[in-house]
């Protein structure tokens, strides 16, 4: 297991879900209000296990955002915001007949700021009745599992992150699926550099940091010069004995460290609709 810390949880349950990273906490009712006690052994939790995963939970707007608000400031998402009223929550919505869904692509979550979110708290309100999973994968085990030549080869490499690939007039992604992004004619790519290896800021742990939704190519270096490596990398950090799988009931919640993790949404719903709704919490630069 990843967790390195022994002392036992007293105010939550914490129940593994597979061997490289997930738990299901239980024992909590986030509604009704968390003490600061409770808080942080879910922050133990989630640096232990990485993702963690609530059950039958009763979540409005207002203690979704609470409920974030516990582990930092809330981060608004420059591509999901609309002029929406509320652009501290995203709606990510699958309607029957959509072509794409967010997220569809293994990532880690908005890497082309220069200080990406530390964390999402996705939340369903409705899932389809088979299909829709998300998929986890933990980037201290990707980043461990190389060999000592290509963990010194990388030491030094920095990775050029855009948001080139998702958004954007270019991308015409709007007209297939039901979730919305900035495809308007003022937007423009954010770009950010980040080393290939980052340190987690609270566990001190070394993992791998690219991801196929925004990492574009070395710093230095083209795109096709970087392509081999890159694509390597980014396989190689989803490998099946790296992940966990979470099935989705209405009601649970997923909450990720974004810092050491990647995700995907299985496109797999069919003919169900698929509605969730999700915050980010602020992060730091990445070192
Ligand atoms: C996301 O990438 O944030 C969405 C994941 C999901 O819908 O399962």
């Amino acid at each position: 297991m990843t967790g390195s810390n022994a002392t036992p949880y007293e105010r939550i349950t914490v129940s593994p879900i597979a061997g490289a990273l997930g738990a299901e906490i239980g024992g909590v009712d986030i509604a009704a209000g968390l003490d600061d006690a409770t808080i942080a052994e879910i922050r133990r939790a989630l640096l232990d296990h990485l993702v963690i995963f609530f059950r039958d939970q009763r979540l409005d707007d207002a203690s979704h955002k609470e409920f974030s608000r516990r582990f930092g400031e809330l981060f608004i998402h420059p591509n999901f915001d609309l002029g929406q009223a509320d652009p501290e929550i995203v709606r990510v919505v699958r309607q029957p007949g959509d072509e794409r869904i967010i997220g569809e692509e293994w990532h880690s979550d908005t890497t082309m700021m220069r200080e990406p979110p530390m964390g999402a708290i996705l939340y369903a309100l409705e899932v389809p009745p088979f299909g829709g999973d998300t998929l986890f994968a933990n980037q201290y085990l990707a980043y461990e599992s190389l060999s000592d030549g290509m963990k010194a080869m990388l030491a030094n490499l920095k990775v050029v992150h855009s948001d080139i690939k998702v958004a954007g007039p270019h991308n015409k992604l709007n007209a297939r699926r039901s979730s919305k992004i900035r495809e308007d004619a003022n937007w423009r790519p954010t770009e950010s550099v980040h080393p290939a290896v980052r340190t987690h800021p609270e566990t001190g742990r070394k993992c791998l940091f690219v991801n196929h939704s925004y990492a574009c190519r070395f710093d230095g270096m083209t795109d096709h010069e970087s392509k081999p490596l890159l694509d390597f990398l980014m396989e190689h950090g989803h490998r099946p004995e790296f992940t966990c799988r979470f099935r989705w009931a209405a009601g649970s919640i997923a909450f990720w460290d974004n810092r050491c993790t990647k995700h995907l949404a299985v496109h797999d719903a069919g003919p169900f609709p698929r509605r969730m709704q999700r915050t980010q919490v602020a992060g730091n630069a990445v070192v």
